[in-house]
């Protein structure tokens, strides 16, 4: 049904009631975030319905973000059940939605949601947004071969992003999109808590945060001024130790035995925190 209907549902029941004589009513907390949700969602949905192309607006900032993040509440039951919720709730939700381009999908995290270590990038790219699956592209491609060198497969972590679509930048006159932008704090703000709602389903150990915007999303952005002044340190987000390292497609920019070397110094020690066997080799690569 939809807001408005339920509202006036709403506002005739209390109607009812105080015909009937009674003078108050107790409402949770709980309902009452729920209720503001559904307002936000139902704004985001009429503002998609009228919005043509998505354009950018003051400063760079992608238009129609509600200021407040979605409320997520995962279900009871196993964390496939519960992951599958969270799933259906992303790829559901209007504001998600009313930012994904025609044809191209909304990306959640993907791989074991009983893994250790939880990989997290900043957003969706081409190859991403088409695949609906995270790191599939050139980034993607060499984070999975970083795994493959941990002594791992790409199935045995999770891997996932801050943000859940691929950022909107401006068209060209066949109407494609060219180029990414890092997410802005509003968008980062939004797609937070599905984040959070994965790290509370998979329940790392770890979570390794790929490069700045991970990391600020993470940790807070404006905490830091140059990611080399925290990577390779172990910090906190929800109650779980974060690396910090640098995103794959920085060592796709900077292909130097020396950028290769500190990204994979911070994963040993990921490894070695884990409990994950480091051989003399696997110690040695990159020096
Ligand atoms: N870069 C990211 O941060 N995430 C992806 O999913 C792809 C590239």
């Amino acid at each position: 049904m939809p807001i408005r209907d339920q509202l006036l549902a709403l506002t005739d029941e209390l109607r009812r009631l105080k015909s009937g004589g009674q003078r108050a009513v107790s409402v949770s907390d709980e309902t009452l975030a729920l209720l503001r949700e559904a307002v936000v969602v139902e704004q985001a949905r009429a503002e998609a319905g009228t919005e043509k192309t998505i354009s950018m607006g003051k400063e760079g900032e992608p238009l129609s973000i509600p200021t407040e993040p979605p409320l997520v509440q995962l279900p009871a039951g196993d964390k496939q059940t519960r992951w599958n919720a969270l799933h259906a709730l992303v790829l559901n939700h209007p504001v998600c939605r009313a930012h994904v381009r025609p044809g191209k999908k909304i990306v959640l995290g993907v791989g074991s949601l009983g893994a250790k270590i939880f990989f997290c990038g900043e957003a969706p790219g081409a190859e991403e947004e088409m695949q609906g699956e995270p790191f599939v592209g050139p980034a993607g491609q060499l984070l999975t071969r970083m795994i493959q060198g941990m002594g791992l497969r790409r199935e045995d972590v999770y891997i996932g992003n801050i943000m859940n679509w691929r950022p909107e930048m401006a068209t060209n006159s066949d109407g494609m999109q060219y180029g990414n932008r890092p997410p802005t704090s509003l968008e980062l703000n939004f797609c937070l808590p599905f984040l959070r709602a994965q790290l509370e389903i998979v329940e790392p150990q770890i979570i390794v945060a790929l490069g700045a915007t991970a990391a600020g999303g993470l940790l807070g952005q404006g905490t830091f001024k140059a990611l080399g002044d925290i990577r390779g340190r172990w910090h906190q987000f929800a109650g779980k130790p974060v690396m910090v390292t640098y995103h794959p497609s920085y060592i796709l920019r900077n292909q130097s035995n020396r950028s290769k070397r500190a990204i994979w110094e911070d994963l040993l020690q990921v490894m070695e925190r884990v409990g994950l066997p480091v051989s003399e080799k696997q110690r040695g690569y990159f020096r």
